[in-house]
């Protein structure tokens, strides 16, 4: 199995490009489902999280074809529904794979998804997706592990999820494209993920309102049309980069860097001393941040969008680690995203975690160690605290973070960073 062999202590020097963003690529692939015509899809990052959901796509019968610059395109087309279903082989492997439930059931009117466990990050249930198609009409059962859905057509209704959940309101919201009558989705995710999938929908023929707040409306309409959209790029990639650097007394050009999808991570880095500097106005500036000698500790608490993302919640505390005093650095989306804390210790870290709060005491050094990555998230974290740390390190696992940094290795080699891909 692959490792990574990382020898740390090297400032981060260079430019980086940050590619399409793997929470936007997933529900927009999955969208594809909801029309007979073809959708092109520019700058699908090549993860193994993504060739999963092309996995599943052609396992219901869509003809697809990667093509463009290093196979950033995907042409798709969902002619015919072959079956109706995702199957525990490839559920089990990538949960988001049940996003394809809404889409399925509003396309043909059934839907047979197994159910996903939990998964190392926390029990991550899905009442609120079942919640919410229960009371668009659906009919839904649990059998054998599976989510059978059932429903002629889906009715617009009044929805009021319990918590903020993305890919709940993604489900959902791919399904009311094609109720009948209006949807309302109060309480709904604000993510720029979610945000560019109502863009596709809408491209598509849909008629959604309100992406980027609280409350969306849907308008459902009788079917879709095809389109051609171009994925946003990813943020939280972006930030690890932009955090790497600051710790490691950097000086990085983060191109096509979404900032403005950042805000919260950026407040905390000038905090804590690093300088960033944005090229100009667009949506997509090149920004330049440059690592102060050493950070000073600023706590964190992790939000749905705009808040503080959790997905960068790891990062911050390999940061942290070696920032000038303490910090306390809560998580309030998973019960369970700590593990890379232990990990950390084992370098030399000071870290104590009460509920779900952990306190961070800043050491002069890390030193590197054996470490074994457990999730995506954790596993960046674990990188770049090697890349900081005194030493060599070897991750194992790093199958975790193939699913989510595309070629993060080489990336890194490129800033300079002395990283190996040990196979
Ligand atoms: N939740 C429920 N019931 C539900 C849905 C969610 O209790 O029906 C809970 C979850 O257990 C969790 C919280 O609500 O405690 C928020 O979960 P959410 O549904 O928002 O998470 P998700 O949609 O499963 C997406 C991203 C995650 C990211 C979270 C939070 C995708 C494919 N995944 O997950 O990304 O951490 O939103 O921002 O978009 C990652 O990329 O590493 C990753 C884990």
């Amino acid at each position: 199995m692959d490792h990574f062999r990382i020898h740390g202590g090297i400032p981060l020097h260079g430019t980086v490009t940050i590619g399409g963003a793997k929470n936007a690529a997933l529900p927009m692939l999955s969208a594809c489902v909801l029309t007979p015509q073809r959708c092109v899809l520019h700058g699908v990052p090549r993860l193994h999280d993504v060739d999963t959901m092309l996995k599943l796509l052609t396992h219901v019968g869509v003809q697809w074809e990667r093509n463009g610059n290093g196979g950033a395109t995907v042409n798709a087309q969902a002619e015919k529904i072959a079956a109706s279903e995702a199957p525990y082989t490839i559920v089990k492997t990538m949960r988001a794979s049940s996003m394809i439930l809404g889409p399925l059931l509003a396309r043909t009117g059934h839907a047979r998804v197994s159910l996903p466990g939990g998964c190392a990050i926390g029990a991550r249930p899905m009442d609120q997706h079942l919640k919410a198609f229960k009371e668009m009409g659906a009919e839904i059962t649990i059998e054998e592990g599976n989510i059978a859905a059932r429903a002629d057509r889906l009715r617009g209704v009044e929805i009021t999820f319990d918590m903020v959940t993305v890919t709940g309101t993604e489900n959902v919201m791919m399904a009311a494209v094609l109720a009948e009558g209006q949807t309302i989705l109060n309480n709904a995710a604000r993510e720029p993920e979610v945000v560019a999938l109502a863009e596709m929908l809408s491209q598509m023929g849909a008629r959604v309102v309100g992406a980027g707040t609280a409350r969306i409306t849907i308008d459902g309409v009788e079917q879709l049309h095809g389109t051609e959209v171009t994925i946003i790029p990813d943020r939280i990639q972006a930030g690890t980069y932009l955090i790497a650097a600051a710790m490691t007394n950097g000086d990085v050009a983060v191109e096509n860097c979404p900032l403005s999808h950042l805000e919260a991570l950026q407040t905390k880095l000038t905090e804590a001393g690093a300088r960033i500097e944005k090229s100009a106005p667009t949506a997509t500036p090149t920004v330049r941040v440059v690592g102060p000698r050493k950070l000073r500790s600023v706590d964190i608490t992790t939000a749905p969008f705009p808040g503080y993302a959790t997905d960068l919640q790891a990062q911050w505390m390999a940061a942290m680690t070696i920032a000038d005093g303490a910090s306390a650095i809560t998580e309030t989306i998973f019960e369970n995203r700590f593990m890379h804390v232990a990990e950390l210790r084992r370098m030399g870290a000071e870290i104590t975690v009460d509920g779900h709060t952990a306190i961070v005491k800043s050491v002069a050094k890390l030193s590197g160690a054996p470490l074994m990555a457990t999730d995506l998230r954790a596993s960046a974290s674990l990188v770049l605290a090697a890349l900081a740390a005194e030493g060599q390190s070897d991750i194992q696992r790093v199958y975790h973070i193939d699913r989510g940094y595309e070629r993060i290795e080489e990336q890194l080699y490129s800033l300079g960073a002395r990283i190996e891909r040990v196979r």
